[in-house]
């Protein structure tokens, strides 16, 4: 274990910053020829300049017009000549891989591995090479390098995965995204962004340094060279039902319309001072979209701006993270059922005390398929036929305390609150229409609403090793 910051030249660039790409290419490939593959992570780990090469932490004055980045499973691990002793070093959460710990993650029923896309199911799942580029020419030329190694035999591809940003960094569901990642401590970071939340001890995200949870540094695969600086994500394709979840919307606006309760869960005539002023239904349809998440979907968040998305004065694009949640101790404001509130509870009193800071992840996310359009629904049968959704990265340093513990203990099921164990998240959960819950508090009441399906199926995801620079090279060097 080591206190000192990490070499960012050593650490893959995708696990400390976004790029903030509008372009994703995920190729998901096979190592066929594991001398060629090794070849050539020599190459783009400094032997060949001439070869694009994979992109690190270290600061840029410009980001450039192309990134790449690298991560495996463990059978990629084996593909590369890495002995099974080695590989058994790793987290047995990582070895077992994602499809093994399905119940645990939620993934049962239409989610469950037996429906994944095939790629997500081969054994030979060895890789994915993710290309980040601003427009389609440079992402398409070097995926096509990438490729080409070896004369086109050194790697198979299973699949193409392309992801695209919307507008306004919106993704499907027409929320704004990628507005709160952790701020690692001794990682440079923009400051000047107010967040109530700790800065976040750097063994988090990297392999080998401390974590926030005291005294635990999460284990560094051997030999030390493969394991340290590196990170793990859980890649998951998640497919997202946009029309089921506008129905939602308008269903869960009419029921709390026609309660008692709806001035109190937003005061009569305020959808008129909103810019632009919208009806009645509009109003409660967004107000549900933001308790259910935490935020708006313009990303103001519900606890800074309880009644309208466009508070005036606006809130400032650098304080969209300046909040906290132990004044709002019963969620009257944001509720403790909400997708942001469960996956990070930042500062309220929740049953796992202390837990609150010490599972943050970072997010990479793009959307993948078409946006959708309400006015014009894909087919008037199935309006949710054509298949969109994200392409979600979730890294961090230990997939069992961070990924899983959040996905499981607290989107899941709920455990970080009494009062919401057993209700759903309605953006993630795998919410069955039978049982499904979202507990919305009022005054002194709650508004239970009922009766949702699940709005993501997933469609595949790995879990997956993000070596550093230095690993990459010995990686090389094993296959080469
Ligand atoms: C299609 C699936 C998902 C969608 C549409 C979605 C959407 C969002 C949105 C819109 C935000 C708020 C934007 C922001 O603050 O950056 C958010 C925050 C977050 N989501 Fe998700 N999410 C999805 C899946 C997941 C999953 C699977 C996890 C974890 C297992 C997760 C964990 C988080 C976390 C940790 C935050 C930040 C909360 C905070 O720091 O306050 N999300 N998500």
């Amino acid at each position: 274990m080591t206190d000192a910051t990490p070499d960012l030249a050593d650490v893959q660039g995708n696990i400390l910053r976004g790029y903030r790409k509008h372009l994703v290419r995920h190729l998901v490939l096979s190592v066929r020829d594991r001398h060629a593959v090794g070849n050539w992570l020599l190459d783009a780990t400094g032997r060949d300049l001439a070869t694009h090469q994979i992109t690190n932490a270290e600061p840029w004055d410009e980001s450039p017009s192309t990134c790449l980045n690298i991560a495996m499973t463990p059978q990629g691990l084996s593909a590369l000549n890495v002995d099974h002793a080695t590989v058994e070093t790793f987290p047995p959460e990582f070895v077992a891989g994602m499809a093994s710990r399905a119940t645990k993650i939620g993934d049962v029923g239409e989610s469950a591995p037996e429906h994944w896309k095939p790629e997500w199911r081969s054994p030979e799942l060895h890789l994915m090479v993710s290309v980040f580029a601003d427009v389609e020419a440079d992402r398409d030329s070097l995926s096509s390098e990438v490729l080409a190694i070896g004369g086109g035999r050194a790697f198979g591809l299973l699949a193409t995965l392309d992801g695209a940003g919307f507008p306004g960094g919106l993704v499907h569901f027409g929320y704004r995204d990628s507005i709160s990642q952790p701020r690692f401590m001794g990682v440079r970071e923009v400051l000047n962004r107010p967040d109530r939340q700790p800065l976040v001890e750097i063994g988090a995200a990297l392999l080998g340094y401390p974590t926030p949870i005291e005294d635990v540094v999460f284990d560094v695969p051997k030999p030390e060279v493969l394991g340290f600086n590196g990170s793990f994500s859980a890649f998951r394709v998640l497919e997202q039902r946009v029309a089921a979840f506008e129905e939602f919307l308008t269903t869960s606006a009419a029921t709390i319309l026609a309660s008692s309760l709806a001035d109190e869960v937003l005061p009569a005539g305020i959808e008129k001072t909103w810019l632009p002023p919208v009806s009645r239904l509009d109003a409660m349809r967004e107000l549900v979209a933001a308790k259910v998440l935490g935020r708006w979907r313009n990303g103001v968040p519900i606890e800074m701006s309880p009644h309208t998305p466009t508070p005036q004065p606006p809130i400032t694009e650098e304080r969209l993270n300046d909040f906290a949640y132990q004044q709002d101790a019963d969620g009257l404001v944001c509720p403790m059922a909400s997708h942001m509130r469960r996956s990070n509870p930042r500062d309220a009193r929740i049953v796992q005390r202390s837990t609150n800071h010490s599972r943050r992840i970072v997010r990479r996310g793009i959307p993948y398929g078409p946006q959708f359009d309400p006015a014009q629904p894909d087919l008037p049968d199935d309006p949710d036929k054509v298949e969109r959704g994200l392409l979600g990265a979730f890294i961090g340093a230990s997939l069992l305390s961070q990924f899983e513990s959040i996905q499981y203990d607290w989107i899941n099921l709920g455990l970080l609150d009494p009062r919401i164990t057993g209700t759903n998240d309605v953006i993630v959960g795998n919410n069955d229409p039978a049982f499904s819950c979202f507990a919305l508090p009022v005054g002194d009441t709650t508004i239970e609403l009922r009766g949702f399906s699940r709005f993501i199926v997933t469609r595949g995801g790995a879990y997956l090793f993000i070596p550093s620079l230095p690993a990459i090279r010995y990686l090389g060097q094993s296959a080469a």
